[in-house]
């Protein structure tokens, strides 16, 4: 059968964007740069951008494009061997998404909850975790569902469902709303704030260059982790994409493309954040670092606590209230729908199944497995999970990866390959960052992070919830990616023996 293809090429970049940008742009990016330098950070970003994140989103494009394979596929394009190399970020995205939905159910919520009324004036603190997540006392008191958190999740699932059903081509027409969506949210968001009191004095915090942080060492590697998790990197997502790429599309414009409209819609975040939390910060007279905080408690506490100050009545803070988690929604459907293209490449490359059939499974065995996630401790384990999977499972992916690439394949095969189809034309440094640079960045922020996790064990947990959701969940990636890549392929053709013995020259 013929393969999956993007309708053409701006669907495939919107797609990569989509995947790209997602909720760490908005809740994540901004901070970020606020801790780390303000104006200043943008100077490791970019190193990091241009040594890590470009060379690296180039090398997923090639393998995807060249093998036309999804993550294990174009590995074991490689070497027969390494086809576990491809299934550990496939399996590693899986589990990503099975908690991102959970996130994008409290999401839906408080949409939900913005035309009754629920948060609009109240205390959003009590409303997210009284509410919402009906918080248990900690991981090991599940309680049950909280069944408003379940319903936006099976919301969420149905939706990625109808997406991604259709295949590559119906993925690439929703991209130009979920893509674009959010810019046009995020522009009305940083309009609205701008002309708030103490807005200007928010986006000076967040922007103000302190280069003294230039060397400090943490500022460095909080780049580095940045640019990889915002690129979507090492989840076997860019290479499936790419795989429904022709073989012959220019990938260097297309990686470039892609890298820059993310750092964008970063930015415009920023504005749009800041601006926000500094009219907060003057409306309560207190400084800005109080109010700056990140992830779940700033999209799902602060910001809506920000938005309940903005005046006009609640009409104006509902409206203000569904662009912010709209936004958020549109932010993060395709960064999750990318995650399970991932899995739904992975299986259908190996598996002779119908891929619709792989679709409905992939997204019925996630539920399933993200269940947890819907239950009243659901944030504890979600917060567990997230900060295993993103500190070993992300990062192990990208050794694995470059250390085939690198070492095994030789950079310059890929290099002959993209340069030729590419408008620009990258000379042999790319191969010093896929070969060094990356892999050594990445086993330093591994040895960094297993160093930190022994020491303290992650959020005071106690052991066992850290052993199950944390080095156990780690475990279970590499035996399930294991068990794939020994499992024989139903789908060996003539085709893909005869090019395993070309090994891609
Ligand atoms: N890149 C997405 C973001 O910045 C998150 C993500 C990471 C999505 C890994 C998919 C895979 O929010």
């Amino acid at each position: 059968m013929q393969r999956d293809q993007w309708g053409n090429r701006a669907s495939f970049i919107l797609a990569a964007v989509g995947s790209a940008a997602g909720l760490g742009n908005a809740w994540r990016f901004p901070y970020i740069v606020f801790k780390n330098g303000g104006g200043a950070f943008l100077i490791p970003y970019f190193v990091a951008l241009i040594t890590a994140g470009i060379p690296l989103i180039i090398m997923e494009f090639s393998l995807g494009q060249k093998h036309q394979q999804g993550a294990p596929g174009s590995l074991a394009k490689i070497k027969d061997k390494f086809e576990f190399f491809g299934w550990w970020p496939v399996i590693s995205a899986f589990v990503i998404v099975s908690y991102y939905a959970g996130v994008m159910g409290w999401a839906w919520n408080y949409v939900a909850d913005a035309f009754t009324g629920a948060w609009i004036g109240a205390n959003t603190q009590d409303y997210f975790y009284n509410n919402v997540l009906k918080i248990s006392s900690g991981p090991s008191e599940l309680g049950g569902f909280s069944f408003s958190v379940l319903v936006g999740v099976v919301l969420t699932w149905i939706l990625i469902y109808f997406i991604l059903r259709n295949g590559t081509e119906s993925v690439g027409k929703v991209v130009w709303f979920t893509v674009l969506s959010p810019i046009v949210l995020l522009l009305i968001l940083i309009f609205r704030s701008v002309t708030l009191p103490g807005a200007i004095a928010g986006i000076n915090y967040y922007l103000q260059p302190d280069f003294s942080v230039l060397t400090n060492f943490r500022v460095w590697i909080d780049a580095y982790s940045q640019v990889f998790f915002t690129l979507s990197l090492g989840m076997g997502i860019m290479i499936a994409y790419a795989s429904y790429m022709p073989e012959d599309s220019d990938i260097i414009n297309n990686a470039l493309i892609t890298v820059f409209a993310n750092s964008g819609v970063s930015f415009m975040s920023g504005f749009a954040i800041f601006g926000t939390l500094g009219y907060m910060a003057q409306n309560q007279g207190v400084p800005i670092d109080e109010v700056a905080t990140a992830g779940v408690g700033l999209a799902f506490v602060t910001y809506p606590n920000a938005i309940n100050m903005l005046p006009g009545g609640p009409i104006v803070v509902g409206f203000f209230g569904i662009v912010f988690f709209v936004t958020l929604l549109t932010l993060g459907i395709d960064s999750a729908f990318s995650l399970v293209e991932s899995n739904v490449a992975g299986f259908s490359d190996k598996f002779n199944w119908e891929k619709r059939k792989i679709t409905l499974t992939v997204i019925s065995l996630l539920f399933i497995a993200g269940l947890v996630f819907s239950t009243k401790a659901g944030l504890y384990w979600l917060d567990i999970v997230d900060h295993y999977i993103n500190n070993y499972g992300l990062i192990v992916g990208g050794i694995l990866e470059t250390i085939a690439v690198g070492w095994y394949y030789k950079p310059d095969k890929l290099r002959n390959y993209f340069n030729p189809i590419s408008e620009y034309k990258f000379g042999s440094w790319w191969n010093i960052m896929i070969k060094f640079v990356v892999p050594i960045v990445l086993i330093f922020l591994l040895i960094r992070n297993l160093i930190a996790d022994i020491n303290t064990p992650y959020g005071g947990y106690s052991m066992g919830p850290q052993w199950i959701g944390g080095w156990g969940m780690i475990i279970g990636v590499g035996v399930v990616s294991y068990f794939l890549s020994q499992t024989t392929s139903t789908k060996l053709d003539a085709n893909d023996i005869s090019d395993k013995n070309i090994g891609g020259e």
